[in-house]
């Protein structure tokens, strides 16, 4: 089929090039043309393990195409995907439709043959009833289809989620768009992944309800490690204990920094609004963003008694900075807040991150990228490990620290209390 993808961020560029891997003819559009004129060349926006290369591929044989004339791309295209940015508004309160909308103005006035219109961007519910409002204007519905098709992509798994996802949900009522719809997802569908098909507003729904659980479900653990800190239990005994039941599952059950990314902040505020809206109260969520606010606070008080109160020229070396491993966004890391906090009171900080340096740190006093781990390390007093790339589970820090007294704050629990003792680290986890 001929896809029309509008937007090459996380979502639109991963899902544009995986359709072409899978034999559509795919023709990502965006407005910035250095970012077209870069991806021409090979050269991608984001950190994405194995986007390159897909990219590569999809562009030499022709099945990918990249430019940055939307109405020329949209009268080419059955199906246009809408992936644009819906960013939390300034005032915190929803998401920012501006763009979403200017897209929905820009395809009506290319309609001229039946096209489905699909939302995979994140949208709050309604959004899609808006974006018909607003085609309809000028075009009839006879000639168009608004459905939503949430992706449920996470950052440094992308390309796997999208060709191995757990379901497809496909929200709309209209029979043609969906034969058409579920056909076009029929490679996934014939890997294994579930077809859902529902109302639009079920399925934009879906998504919010989807990753608000998630953080709920990660909110959950974080401060049951909290009690576990008090009373001598490990968090990862619990963690086990709890998933093995199918019930709850064990996946996103794993204590640490906090929740961050371009998504659970912002999809658990949106639904929150949304709700408050149409006058229902998601107190439970709204619970879990203020805990999830508060954790780094929170766990910048156990740096302080690790240190004794102490911080003042203190070495403190941060391992990983990014929201999470494998990946090199920054959005709402949980280092945004602690890093500063501990410059004000006085820490000195050298951090590593595999993605290199940010720039969210370079004009921060006594803040210093190290290239590798052995000079970040080498001088530290406290050590955390922020984020669990795989490079930091093999470190051997009785070789290459000099300071023989140092600690280790372990906020992912990638490394063993059991092994830490043994070689008399002192060593502190999360719930441990
Ligand atoms: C998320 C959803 O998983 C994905 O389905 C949606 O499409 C986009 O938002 P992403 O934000 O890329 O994906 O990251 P994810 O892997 O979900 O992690 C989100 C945050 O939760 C990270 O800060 C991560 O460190 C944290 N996390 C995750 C935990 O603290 N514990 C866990 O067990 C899992």
């Amino acid at each position: 089929m001929k896809l029309c993808m509008i937007g090459t961020g996380y979502v639109g560029l991963v899902s544009g090039v995986c359709f072409s891997d899978i034999g559509n003819d795919v023709i990502c559009v965006d407005r910035d043309i250095k970012k077209i004129d870069d991806l021409k060349k090979g050269i991608i926006p984001i950190y994405e393990p194995g986007l390159d290369e897909l990219v590569i591929k999809n562009y030499r044989n022709k099945r990918l195409k990249f430019s940055t004339n939307l109405k020329d791309s949209i009268a080419k295209s059955d199906i246009v995907f809408i992936c644009v940015g819906t960013p939390t508004k300034k005032n915190g309160n929803g998401a920012d439709l501006s763009q979403i909308y200017n897209a929905a103005k820009e395809i009506r006035s290319a309609i001229s043959k039946f096209k489905i219109i699909i939302t995979k961007s994140t949208v709050p519910v309604t959004t899609g009833d808006e974006i018909e409002k607003i085609i309809s204007h000028k075009v009839s519905k006879k000639l168009f289809s608004v459905v939503s098709n949430p992706e449920f992509l996470r950052e440094g798994e992308a390309i796997r989620d999208f060709t191995y996802p757990d379901r497809v949900v496909i929200g709309t009522n209209n029979k043609k768009s969906n034969k058409i719809l579920k056909n076009l997802y029929s490679p996934l569908i014939s890997k294994g992944a579930k077809y859902v098909n529902t109302s639009r507003r079920a399925a934009e729904l879906i998504k919010y309800a989807s990753n608000a659980f998630l953080a709920t479900k990660i909110t959950f653990i974080n401060e049951l490690a909290n009690l576990c800190e008090k009373i001598n239990v490990n968090i990862e005994d619990i963690s086990i204990g709890m998933g093995l039941d199918k019930r709850i599952g064990g996946r996103f059950l794993r204590a640490g920094p906090a929740y961050g990314g371009s998504c659970f902040p912002k999809d658990t505020k949106a639904i929150t609004t949304t709700a408050d809206k149409y006058k229902t109260n998601l107190s439970v969520i709204k619970s879990v963003i203020k805990s999830n606010e508060n954790r780094s606070s929170l766990l910048l008080e156990r740096v302080f008694n690790i240190l004794n109160g102490k911080i003042k020229n203190k070495k403190i070396c941060f391992l990983g900075v990014t929201f999470k491993a494998n990946t090199d966004d920054m959005r709402d890391s949980s280092s945004l807040s602690m890093i500063p906090s501990l410059i004000k009171k006085g820490a000195i900080v050298n951090y590593y991150d595999p993605t290199g340096e940010k720039d969210d740190f370079k004009k921060i006093k006594n803040v210093n990228f190290s290239i590798n781990i052995d000079s970040a390390i080498k001088d530290s007093n406290l050590i955390i490990i922020h984020t669990e790339w795989n490079e930091f589970k093999s470190i051997n820090f009785k070789k290459k620290v000099k300071n023989k007294k140092f600690i280790i704050f372990d906020m992912r629990n990638i490394c063993s209390p059991a092994k830490m003792k043994e070689l008399k680290i002192k060593y502190f986890g999360i719930g441990c």
